[in-house]
């Protein structure tokens, strides 16, 4: 959907603002195919004048990207912004969210607002705002929302988009170009389904997520807190900022893929800052923690047991059984990166374990009432 929004309001060579560090699918999304730029917003951890805490987004922050980046002669036709953020699991106030409008609207700029993470605030104290609830943006015809089924339904991998917006023109536009990205009938019969059972939505689904990310939230912090490792205070997403540069010394973007294969190495795999979402600065990881709790046990068992390692031995490349795959990686993308989780699972020992003749030695009822249904469908001559 992102991609549809960028071709429909750009053309190739121009610009879209973005705050980084961010989600970096962004970079193909907008730059594969419409071949649209993505000027960075920088935010870093050290605070500016009026910001109160790390990594924040202010509207000065924009006018001064935006103002370089026209210096530069680069054309500017608008900003993607994600609210709630992901990496950072902040959500922006009302003020901000109309500040940076009034500033796009004076320069005649788009904004596409990714509301993905729309219900995965589990802090009930927070007060979000959906840019779709302010009663006066300055130029509706200029705000595109876009949402997808993938977090708020813990359903990644479903593909499924949404785009909200009154401009009729690039309606039409993504409308022609949509034929490409279609969503599959019975893919949308069941989001259907799902999302007409309020019901069962308000009282159960919704409910229930939250209070197991809280759950699942808290136990992670607890175990870095105990590790030393600062976490962003942020009421939502499905993951942690986490601050490991006291773990990387000296603190260099190369020692922070060191600290990442030695993750990987110990069979877990933390996202890191730079390389997958462009952060300006060395030290830190985004951590999901969305996952089941004996997962997560493990997973911060074996974190500890690298930290441990770095702190008496330093920070040493890895030297388990894919140290030498690990540290091939140093000079490639995050694609690499992923293939080389990807060729972890593979060759470990789960698809040996899981055969289905160790299933049917394992679960012999299971076997037996599969070989009856198995049966009588012959007998139905139903294939
Ligand atoms: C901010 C943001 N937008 C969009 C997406 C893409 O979602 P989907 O899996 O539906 O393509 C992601 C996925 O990580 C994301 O984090």
């Amino acid at each position: 959907m992102m991609e549809l929004v960028a071709t429909s309001i750009g053309d190739p060579g121009d610009c879209l603002m973005m705050p980084m560090p961010c989600y970096g699918g962004v970079f193909w999304d907008v730059g594969g195919r419409a071949e649209i730029e993505v000027v960075p917003v920088h935010l870093t951890s050290k605070m500016e004048e009026g910001d109160t805490r790390p990594f924040q987004l202010t509207a000065k922050k924009i006018e001064d990207t935006y103002n370089k980046a026209r210096a530069e002669g680069k054309k500017i036709v608008g900003i993607l912004l994600i609210n709630p953020h992901n990496p950072l699991g902040d959500i922006y106030s009302a003020e901000l969210i109309m500040d940076i409008l009034n500033f796009c609207h004076k320069h005649s700029l788009h904004v596409i607002m990714d509301e993905i993470y729309m219900m995965s605030i589990f802090d009930t104290e927070a007060k979000y705002t959906s840019v779709l609830s302010l009663p006066n943006i300055p130029d509706p015809q200029r705000v595109h929302m876009v949402w997808g089924f993938a977090k708020d339904f813990c359903m990644s991998g479903m593909r499924c988009g949404v785009l909200y917006s009154v401009n009729e023109a690039v309606n039409k536009a993504v409308d022609a170009l949509v034929y490409f990205n279609m969503i599959p009938g019975p893919i949308q019969h069941i989001l259907t389904e799902i999302v007409l059972d309020k019901e069962w939505l308000d009282k159960v689904f919704i409910p229930t997520k939250y209070s197991r990310m809280r759950e699942a939230r808290s136990y992670m912090c607890d175990k870095l807190s105990a590790l030393g490792i600062p976490v962003r205070k942020s009421p939502s997403g499905l993951y942690i900022w986490a601050d490991f540069r006291k773990y990387i010394q000296p603190l260099t973007p190369e020692n922070e893929l060191v600290l990442f294969e030695k993750f990987m190495d110990a069979g877990v795999y933390l996202t890191p800052g730079i390389e997958a979402f462009n952060c300006g600065e060395p030290g830190y990881f985004r951590m999901v923690f969305t996952v089941y709790r004996d997962h997560l046990e493990v997973g911060m068992e074996r974190i500890a047991a690298v930290l441990k390692d770095c702190a008496e031995n330093g920070l040493t490349k890895p030297q388990g059984a894919n140290a030498e795959a690990s540290a091939n990686v140093k000079e490639e993308s995050l694609e690499d990166l992923l293939g080389l989780l990807q060729g972890r699972i593979s060759s470990s020992g789960w698809l040996e374990e899981t055969r289905t003749q160790n299933w049917a030695t394992q679960n012999p009822v299971a076997l037996e009432q599969f070989k009856q249904a198995m049966k009588s469908q012959e007998g139905s001559g139903d294939k």
